[in-house]
């Protein structure tokens, strides 16, 4: 796959997608800027090299229509913070305004167009939008990882229409890591998989499989494998449906001499609320009325032991329901053993991300994904439409 490095970009107007969709507060702030600050190695590169930055992305969901509270203008005012520079907020993503505004840029300038997603067409991934919006551009760079399990107009069709095309700095990275971690990882690679459901990794437990050699498993989603072994799991969430399917993970795991770990003891209180009593039991031995809402300490403890020969780790999904204090501290302690890994360790999904800021673990884990479904889909082994677009360009060329 072509990078920005192997394009010559001096002068020319350089259309970067880049995914900005962060967390807004009501008062439209911006609460975690982690995404803004993965794209400026490529957004610097392209300045020093004298390009006329066009940077695209989408915001939240707006269902194809304008609607001030998707609009982009926040990560405009940050983004020019983050670069101490003037960024220009365009109106739109196209149009004769947005061309006008494009026509009068000097090398180094940075233009922020609107929300992608003000039009369906980008959703549709619609060849004419994405001809508009090849149009204001010379060269065309995904650096939006993020967004490249979606078959969007800017991230897919635009390939075709742009006049050359290639990955940021960032998106490199991503594929890299994730790449590197499973097709030809350091041994012992462990996989540490937590979250809600097990219905949403299921896939990506399957194709783990074929690759790790120590699979944890934590989380909500565990009560279901834990239902499975005949325990009783009282009030906790769990996908009755899939318990045979747990069951399948289980008996894969062990025909392939993978190393499977469950929580061994649990944080339980009789509703997921702050206010609520909580106690820590014996994964055996959950009260018929109370639920399971957190990994105890002796499964911390297990769980770190089962990462302390790992060389590499991954890691999607949180030991329990962090957000509230008394059961956040199983996830903030995984946060930490990975973190202590003697071992290449990458973190991916929004949930996992915000916990290893809460930990404050951010420094010693080596690669943070930005991604969390495109994270979730390349774990589970499968190619991303725009990963598939960008390398049919180079294919293309002559
Ligand atoms: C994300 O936040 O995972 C990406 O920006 C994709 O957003 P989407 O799930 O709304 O397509």
């Amino acid at each position: 796959m072509k990078t920005i490095r192997d394009i010559t970009i001096s002068g020319k107007r350089v259309f970067i997608r880049v995914d900005f969709n962060v967390p807004l507060d009501k008062q439209q702030q911006i609460t975690d800027d982690s995404r803004i600050r993965a794209a400026l190695p490529t957004i610097a590169y392209a300045r020093e090299k004298g390009a006329k930055l066009i940077l695209a992305s989408h915001l939240g969901r707006p269902k194809g229509k304008p609607a001030a509270e998707f609009s982009l203008s926040p990560v405009a005012r940050r983004l020019g913070d983050l670069l101490d520079a003037d960024v220009k907020m365009a109106e739109d993503c196209v149009g004769g305004a947005v061309a006008h505004l494009i026509s009068g840029m000097q090398p180094g300038d940075v233009t922020l167009l609107e929300n992608l997603r003000f039009h369906s067409q980008e959703q549709e991934n619609d060849d004419a939008f994405a001809q508009s919006l090849a149009a204001l551009c010379d060269v065309y760079i995904n650096d939006a990882f993020a967004v490249s399990h979606r078959a969007n107009a800017s991230v897919v069709a635009i390939t075709k229409f742009a006049p050359t095309s290639g990955a940021g700095f960032l998106l490199e990275k991503e594929i890299n890591y994730i790449k590197k971690a499973m097709a030809d990882p350091r041994r012992p690679l462990a996989a540490v998989v937590g979250g809600a459901k097990v219905s949403s990794k299921l896939a990506a437990l399957h194709n783990m499989l074929q690759h790790v050699d120590t699979v944890i498993v934590g989380g909500a989603m565990a009560n279901t494998f834990l239902k499975f072994m005949g325990y009783a799991v009282g009030q906790s969430k769990i996908e009755e449906d899939l318990v045979a399917a747990a069951g399948d993970v289980i008996k894969k795991a062990s025909e392939k001499g993978v190393r499977f770990y469950l929580p061994v003891d649990l944080v339980v209180a009789p509703e997921p609320d702050v206010k609520a009593p909580a106690k820590i039991v014996p994964a055996q031995e959950i009260p018929t009325d109370w639920m399971a809402l957190d990994i105890g300490p002796a499964t911390a403890l297990l769980f770190r032991e089962a990462l302390q020969d790992a060389r590499t780790v991954v890691w999607n999904g949180p030991m329990g329901m962090f957000e509230i204090d008394a059961f956040s501290r199983g996830t903030t302690s995984m946060a930490a053993s990975v973190a202590a890994a003697h071992a290449l360790t990458i973190v991916g999904g929004g949930d996992t991300d915000a916990a290893v800021h809460m930990a404050g673990e951010t420094d010693r884990i080596s690669f943070i994904s930005t991604g969390g479904g495109a994270f979730l889909e390349m774990l589970e082994g499968k190619t991303l439409p725009a990963i598939v677009a960008l390398e049919a360009v180079e294919e293309k060329a002559p």
